[in-house]
């Protein structure tokens, strides 16, 4: 099945309910996170061509550079720096309409204009954030937020 995902066109909404079913079943039963990383950011570029899609883990005290789709990133980021080091401090998810304006930003790409960062929360820890960025401004609102926090919710850790 993995060479057949279905891409729709429509609103974001029918994007995200088209794509999430066939995430869920390119994960389904597959215990190796980094497999299921690696596709579920293909499946999310697929469908929505963003500039960057990926994963940042924590390890240790700074989250280290995950599977991901676009352009090469910084590596470690600390906790509390950038918008995904902010995420993961505060342990919620972040959507920046303007990445100028976030205090902090790490630009690893100066066309990155907008961003929303979704931490993966586990036993009340947070063990990764999952990370898009786009070259258009205000991308990402509340739609984005409850679908990818859906997304997140089912990766097995
Ligand atoms: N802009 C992010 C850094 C990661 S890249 O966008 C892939 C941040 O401020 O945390």
């Amino acid at each position: 099945m993995a060479d057949d995902l279905l891409i729709a066109t429509g609103t974001k909404t029918e994007m995200y309910q088209t794509i999430i079913p066939q995430i869920k079943a390119l994960i389904y039963g597959e215990p190796d996170l980094v497999a299921n990383l690696a596709n579920i950011s293909a499946a999310l570029k697929e469908q929505f061509g963003w500039f960057w899609v990926g994963f940042y883990l924590v390890n240790k005290d700074e989250l280290v550079l995950g599977p991901f789709q676009g352009p090469v990133a910084c590596t470690r980021i600390q906790k509390g720096r950038g918008v995904c080091g902010s995420s993961w401090q505060q342990a919620k998810t972040l959507i920046v309409p303007d990445v100028t304006k976030f205090a902090g930003h790490i630009a690893c790409s100066s066309l990155s204009m907008s961003e929303i960062v979704v931490p993966i929360i586990r036993n009340s820890y947070v063990i990764g954030v999952l990370d898009v960025d786009s070259e258009k401004p205000a991308m990402f609102d509340e739609t984005d937020k409850r679908y990818l926090e859906e997304i997140v919710a089912e990766i097995l850790f």
